[in-house]
């Protein structure tokens, strides 16, 4: 039966008529259609029948359930999207809880957990209303309030579903009305359930320059937590990401899989923990590490988004899930484009002139890139930034290298056509600056321990509105006098270790959480006052790389590690849960690699270079000029396309990978042999994706000009030049790849 009930928000200073449809006549309080809880401490809801609260995606399904008999929240079922839940109505087992608790039943790691105002360290959630709100056609937010029955303490339970992507985004909202502040100890944005014969955990880890590794183990009975305490520079270590396979091991085309990130650029924590009986349950959120909250009464705790997708059709699936709505959603101007670049830092270093800069300039022009990036050392006077131990913090233009100060480098480069972008890193400081001098109030740091550096610094106190206008106003301040600068790279060399932040004084706990926030507050207001800045990511690598930052980035810097081979695992692992636009990869000269191999890698992202153009040879500049065009021709495919892995590196000695445009009529597939045994063959590679009754044309392209037997050309069969299905394609396949180590192909396949 569909009953429809109107609903009055208790916790609304205006009063708002909801209109919801329950499919099976569910009221909470027979006395209270309106869903306001009952103010009796320790009242319950007179028994009732089981609500349930369907949310769905094209092809997810997520069902909560008000349990009548105890009018808690539960999951009811997480998966492939049903065609009717009618039939959950009817089982007796209510599911697992929605955000459980701690301190009454709950015998497993809790959702949240609270000390009330007057010491109960306990908390019961009840149900009290829910809403769906349809945003746009294809995305509704459900809110569902759960509520103290004994305190006015409230959680609303976010869910976004959008339906196209296939994408759910969590969160929850947590205040409360009581007289003195509650301690929040655990504040999950997300928990979800899942019932499986087993469960294999996929975690991308690493360090400085090998970020990205990926590793898969099966849960057993116990916690696993994934997590990271580094504050900034949180995801060194471990990235805000996890691929889950259900019952048995995903590949690319198969499987049942649940693909997560959390968007939180400090310290998170995604805990698995199996029960005795084989359920699992997946708190993702803020790690509530060393950071209990005291929430003053009134206040809104809000916790960061849950990102996630789940398919039945394996991981390839889940990551074009993600890219989709990471372009359309999580990374800001996601569908624009995006500019080439020159960067100088590994070709110069800090050691750099006025003069070696128009040069490069020229060389901006000469290989036909978009703008000109000025990295680390333009800055400081007093304590000249000529190597990384001083002048972190004085964003002066050092007078000895820019005489003439960054307006003459903008204009130097508008008179060639190209762009300038600059380096900044503004979160930090050297103990060796004017900044430490003035301000050492500023700055993170334990009083009676000795200050501890990484890379020389230290981290701002961003906490302090004083700082968090010091930050505005070192990037607003510099695009003010120089409106021509066309992208900023915004870096992050370091972690918090001995901090202490002088500013929040006695709630030392709240740093971790207060930081970030702080963070995301300064760049809001850039972002209002500068909509559409290019701005890349970056933290000393891929030190800080999630949805929460990248809602006010363009980019992201991957890794530190440019290495060709390298770049392919490190590229690898970001393409599970980051589109290719979002992805800056450039041309340096780490690595062994020819020059061909290591353009064709950075070809799979934002491309870009940073290597010393003057010393090129005239074959090596013609090359990456054509490069350059060939880029500028097949980019739209890979910022915009869909992304299929053929083959893994993990796997083979081989990665294969291609990109489809949405239509289907183009395509660039990049193939490169890694290592070759003696007498190993090279299976032909099947496509995916393409239209099976479409004719295809296969061009190779990024052909060296030293000849197919030029460095890292191998000695492959080419495929140039050969028409083929789509049908035969997929089915078929093409020669990828050759005998000979570290080579690679790329193919435009048009139709
Ligand atoms: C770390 C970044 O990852 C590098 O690309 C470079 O910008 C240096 N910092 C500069 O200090």
């Amino acid at each position: 039966m569909v009953v429809i009930i109107l609903l009055k928000l208790y916790d609304m200073k205006k009063m708002i008529f909801l209109i919801f449809v329950a499919m099976n006549g569910f009221c909470l309080n027979a006395q209270d259609p309106s869903g306001t809880p009952p103010q009796t401490p320790g009242a319950r809801p007179q028994q009732a029948k089981d609500l349930l609260i369907p949310l769905r995606t094209n092809n997810i399904s997520l069902v909560y359930r008000v349990n009548g008999r105890d009018g808690r929240l539960y999951q009811a079922y997480l998966g492939a999207a049903l065609d009717n839940t009618d039939i959950l109505a009817q089982t007796r087992d209510a599911g697992h809880p929605a955000y459980a608790t701690f301190g009454t039943d709950n015998l497993f790691e809790p959702a949240v957990r609270a000390t009330h105002n007057d010491g109960n360290p306990s908390l019961e959630l009840n149900y009290v209303s829910h809403e769906i709100e349809n945003i746009r056609p294809d995305v509704n937010l459900t809110r569902i309030y759960l509520k103290d029955p004994a305190y006015p303490f409230i959680v609303t339970l976010f869910t976004k579903t959008y339906a196209t992507e296939d994408v759910i985004e969590q969160w929850t909202e947590i205040k409360h009305d009581e007289k003195k502040p509650v301690t929040i100890f655990n504040y999950a944005s997300s928990m979800l359930h899942f019932d499986a014969e087993k469960y294999w955990l996929t975690q991308f880890h690493g360090d400085w320059a090998e970020e990205m590794k990926m590793t898969e183990s099966e849960l057993t009975a116990g916690i696993k937590i994934l997590d990271t305490k580094l504050g900034t520079r949180a995801h060194m270590y471990q990235t805000p990401v996890f691929m889950l396979s259900l019952d048995e091991k995903a590949d690319e085309e198969n499987g049942k899989v649940l693909a997560g990130t959390l968007g939180w650029s400090g310290n998170f924590r995604f805990l698995f923990e199996v029960d005795e009986k084989g359920s699992l349950r997946i708190i993702s959120g803020i790690n509530p590490f060393a950071s209990e909250y005291s929430l003053d009464p009134g206040k809104v705790f809000r916790t960061p988004s849950m990102i996630f997708t789940y398919s039945d059709k394996g991981m390839g699936q889940t990551s074009r899930n993600l890219h989709h709505w990471a372009m359309k959603y999580g990374i800001l101007d996601g569908t624009g484009t995006r500019y080439t670049l020159l960067n100088n830092w590994e070709a110069t270093g800090f050691n750099f002139d006025e003069k070696k800069l128009t040069s490069i300039l020229d060389d901006t022009k000469k290989m036909r890139l978009d703008v000109f990036l000025l990295d680390d050392g333009w800055f400081a006077n007093k304590y000249p930034r000529n190597n990384d131990r001083a002048g972190l913090g004085d964003w002066q233009e050092n007078r000895a290298k820019l005489p003439d100060g960054l307006g003459y480098l903008v204009k130097e480069a508008d008179a060639r056509g190209v762009k300038f972008g600059i380096w900044i890193e503004p979160e930090m400081v050297n103990p060796k600056s004017e900044l430490y001098e003035t301000h050492p109030d500023w700055i993170l740091k334990l009083p009676n321990r000795p200050e501890h550096y990484f890379r020389n610094q230290l981290v701002l106190d961003l906490t302090n509105p004083k700082v968090q206008d010091f930050v505005y106003n070192v990037v607003d301040g510099m695009l003010t006098v120089n409106p021509g600068i066309a992208f900023i790279k915004w870096d992050c060399n370091r972690m918090m270790t001995n901090a202490y932040s002088p500013f929040l004084k006695d709630k030392q706990s709240h740093l971790y959480i207060d930081y970030v926030n702080s963070l995301y507050g300064i760049l809001g207001k850039l972002r209002q006052k500068y909509p559409h800045l290019p701005v890349m990511l970056c933290s000393g690598g891929g030190g800080r790389v999630d949805y929460g930052a990248l809602k006010y980035f363009t980019e992201f810097w991957a890794s530190d590690n440019t290495d060709g081979l390298e770049r392919i695992y490190i590229q690898w692992g970001y393409s599970y849960f980051f589109p290719a636009i979002a992805v800056c990869n450039h041309v340096t000269s780490w690595g062994k690699q020819s020059l061909k191999f290591r353009t064709d890698v950075a070809m799979m992202g934002k491309m870009g270079y940073d290597i010393e153009v003057d010393k090129m040879t005239d074959n090596e500049l013609k090359f990456s000029q054509d490069a350059v065009r060939n880029y500028n021709r097949i980019k739209d495919i890979i910022y915009t396309g869909d992304l299929y892995r053929l083959v893994s590196p993990y796997k083979e000695n081989r990665a294969v990978l291609m990109y489809v445009n949405r239509d289907k009529t183009r395509a660039v597939l990049f193939g490169y042999t890694l290592n070759s045994r003696y007498g190993e063959t090279m299976n032909k590679v099947r496509l995916r994706g393409l239209d099976p009754l479409k004719t295809y044309k296969i061009q190779e392209i990024n052909v060296s000009n030293e000849g197919r037997r030029g460095p890292g050309m191998g000695f492959g069969m080419t495929e140039n030049g050969r028409t083929y299905t789509g049908n035969y394609l997929m089915n078929v396949g093409l020669n990828v790849g050759t005998g000979s180590p570290l080579s690679s192909t790329v193919y435009e396949i048009t139709e």
